[in-house]
């Protein structure tokens, strides 16, 4: 049985408990800031276990140590978009809280793999890259998958097929600049191509780049968490139960696709010791003028980040 824990005990961190609970992985401490906020909502997922038929247990906590000789952890504190916010609006406060939570994870779980879901993820996981000094393969952000899954249910709409068909990839930071790559974006390994024309792919490519901006703007308050539950505990199920896929995660590069020093996400072998390896993908002349731009833009917010990188102080 493993320990997972999930930082963060709103929209997405609860759903996300929810999922794995139903997933039956192992144990899970769901921990938040506010007072009663996890135990209340650990108590009623608790209540929710004979129905579903869960034999798990999960704790919900406002203190760290009982996050101790956690397998996983992954980090959804923070504060979410508004209508009108880009994600790197979210990056002053979510980087200090994110170097609050790295300093605990160091402290309580220092052998986990963490996964980081916290917007602007890119610069969010560098954050986390640096603070835990964990290493590339224990540490990587959740977007590319929850990106690849927004076009994936697109183009089954538009084509009317199931969705069970459609493999989407979509690479680079997970904001305005991502790269989806109708190319590599198949039905049952038939490229979209086939089956849409062109006008309609880029009409689904622009909305996939802004399908979380829609769903805030539908939402007024806050931002989607079904969806990235869903991509997180596909991950995490990759790494529970050492499957080797190859899905899209925010990674830090050192040369991969021409980058270093910064996380962006790219297609990598997920397993039980997180990521076993990065994949590089052929790319045309245009995709790679695109993912370089990406990397342009996940490195300007990396540089507004205030890291305090080489301050250990804050870790306890
Ligand atoms: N430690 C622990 N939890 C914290 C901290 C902290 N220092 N600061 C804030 N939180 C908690 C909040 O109390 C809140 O319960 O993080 C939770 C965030 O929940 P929501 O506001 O519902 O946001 P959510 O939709 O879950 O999104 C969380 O994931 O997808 C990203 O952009 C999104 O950055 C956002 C994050």
């Amino acid at each position: 049985m493993k320990k997972i824990s999930v930082i963060g005990a709103g929209n997405v961190g609860a759903s996300t408990v929810q999922r794995l609970a139903e997933s039956k992985f192992g144990d899970i401490v769901m921990l938040d800031v506010v007072p009663g906020l996890p135990q209340g909502k650990a108590l009623d997922l608790m209540q929710a276990a004979p129905l579903i038929g869960y034999d798990v247990n999960i704790k919900g906590t406002n203190n760290y140590a009982d996050i101790e000789g956690s397998d996983i952890v992954i980090i959804t504190a923070g504060i979410a978009r508004k209508p009108g916010m880009t994600r790197d609006d979210l990056l002053s406060i979510n980087a200090k809280i994110t170097k609050e939570v790295c300093g605990n994870i160091r402290q309580y779980a220092p052998k986990s793999i963490v996964v980081t879901v916290t917007n602007p993820l890119d610069i969010i996981t560098y954050a986390v890259y640096k603070y835990t000094e964990f290493g590339k393969k224990r540490v990587f952000g959740m977007s590319g998958l929850l990106d690849s899954t927004r076009f994936a249910s697109f183009v089954a709409q538009e084509v009317g097929c199931s969705v069970k068909d459609i493999n989407a990839m979509v690479l680079g930071g997970h904001g305005d600049s991502m790269v989806p790559l109708p190319q590599y974006t198949t039905v049952s390994g038939v490229p979209i191509s086939e089956f849409l024309p062109h006008e309609t792919i880029d009409r689904l490519v622009t909305r996939t780049i802004n399908a979380g901006a829609e769903i805030v703007s539908l939402l007024k308050e806050g931002s989607a968490f079904y969806a990235p539950s869903a991509a997180i505990v596909a991950m995490v199920d990759a790494i529970v139960n050492d499957s080797g896929r190859v899905l899209p995660a925010s990674v830090y590069l050192e040369g991969e696709y021409g980058f270093n020093d910064l996380c962006l996400g790219v297609p990598a072998k997920l397993g039980k010791n997180g990521i076993e390896k990065v994949i590089e993908i052929n790319l045309t002349q245009e995709q790679m003028a695109a993912l370089s731009s990406s990397e342009k833009a996940v490195r300007s917010g990396i540089e507004k980040l205030d890291m305090g990188i080489h301050e250990k102080a804050f870790l306890v």
